[in-house]
């Protein structure tokens, strides 16, 4: 079964051919970030913009790096929520108008529910894919959560957080620290040669019951830290300040995720969205599945960030459960798990 996956829910244009729901054939991700770095920040008219320019040469692409034609493939899956509305348009009206004129089916996925399919996309460093029930911490630039993925496919939400999602309080310190954007990714490279014990950064809810998260604390720590002296950081010293922010943030959901584990009485945790790529985050998870005795399922770097072969791979199962998007397959910007 090949299905082409289409993503635009935020600043990355990407089209890939995924059989049988776990072969990637082909993924293609025309990412926009040297756009919107100039910003700070993704603009979000700027990236429906730039979806419109990009797509079809995308998809073309995707499709010629697979070896396969039009008529091969047996369906198209599409995010259709949440993520920015223009941006989500232009995926799911590109993916209906293909469907029409090819007379394929079309399936609208939920983005979140693509980064917790990633996992099962073959690759040599994940050998098996984890068995049901597991959990899945599910971090991303918009999303923080815990979540129990059941045999019947269900998803329950058992915990999440109150105010910033993980990577926005990477995105928010990277900014105060005049990193660029997206400051995920420069702290990770820069805490590689830091000390995570040079600042004392708080560590929210560590309530001994609590599942959710927090991290504007963090993010008003951090400013009030850097606002106390007489110039930011640089050097030796920038690098100690992003590895104790790195620590302050994958502390707590390494600390959250054994606690979710213990109590829902789970043995396999599956960590997923553009969070993931954090290295230090998918260090110290590994270290805590050593000691805790879990088994732990990271998707590799470029399949932790936004990618449509996720879409793909999610969008397989729906289509095999026989669902069917009619030509008013609308976004859903705010779309729940
Ligand atoms: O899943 P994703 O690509 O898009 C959303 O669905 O939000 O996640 C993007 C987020 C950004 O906040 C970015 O800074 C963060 O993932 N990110 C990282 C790393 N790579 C991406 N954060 C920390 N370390 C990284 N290596
Ligand atoms: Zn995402």
């Amino acid at each position: 079964m090949l299905v082409l996956g289409i993503e635009t829910s935020c600043d990355e244009t990407a089209a890939a051919v995924v059989a049988d729901g776990r072969v990637v054939l082909s993924d293609v991700v025309a990412s926009q970030i040297l756009v919107h770095a100039e910003f700070g920040g993704v603009v979000p008219e700027v990236a429906s913009r730039q979806h419109v320019a990009t797509i079809v040469p995308v998809i073309r692409g995707a499709l010629e790096a697979a070896k396969v034609s039009w008529a091969d493939l047996d369906g198209i899956a599409v995010t259709s929520g949440p993520g920015l509305v223009g941006a989500l348009l232009v995926g799911v009206e590109t993916g209906k108008a293909l469907g029409l004129a090819l007379g394929k089916p079309v399936v609208g996925v939920n983005h979140l529910a693509g980064h917790l399919a990633a996992v099962f996309l073959e690759d040599p460093s994940l050998p098996a894919p984890p068995p049901w029930p597991h959990l899945a911490l599910l971090v991303s630039g918009g999303h923080t959560a815990l979540i129990r993925a059941d045999p019947d496919g269900r998803f329950r939400l058992l915990g999440s957080t109150r105010d910033d999602a993980a990577g926005e309080a990477f995105d928010k310190v990277g900014k105060m620290l005049g990193l660029g954007y997206p400051g995920g990714v420069q702290i990770d490279r820069l805490a590689a040669q830091g000390s995570a014990a040079a600042y004392a950064l708080p560590r929210a809810l560590p309530g001994r019951d609590d599942i959710d998260f927090s991290f504007s604390g963090l993010k008003t720590a951090a400013a009030t830290l850097l606002a106390g002296r007489s110039s930011p950081p640089q050097g030796a010293e920038l690098a100690d300040f992003a590895a104790s922010v790195q620590a302050a943030i994958v502390d707590v959901l390494v600390r959250k995720s054994r606690r979710a584990l213990a109590r829902e009485g789970l043995g396999h945790l599956v960590v997923c969205g553009g969070v993931a790529a954090n290295r230090g985050l998918r260090a110290a998870m590994a270290a805590a599945a050593a000691e805790d005795g879990f088994r732990l399922y990271i998707p590799p770097i470029r399949r932790c960030t936004d990618n449509a072969s996720m879409i793909a791979a999610a969008g397989t199962s729906a289509l095999r459960r026989g669902e069917r998007a009619s030509l008013e397959l609308a976004v859903d910007p705010g779309m729940p798990l």
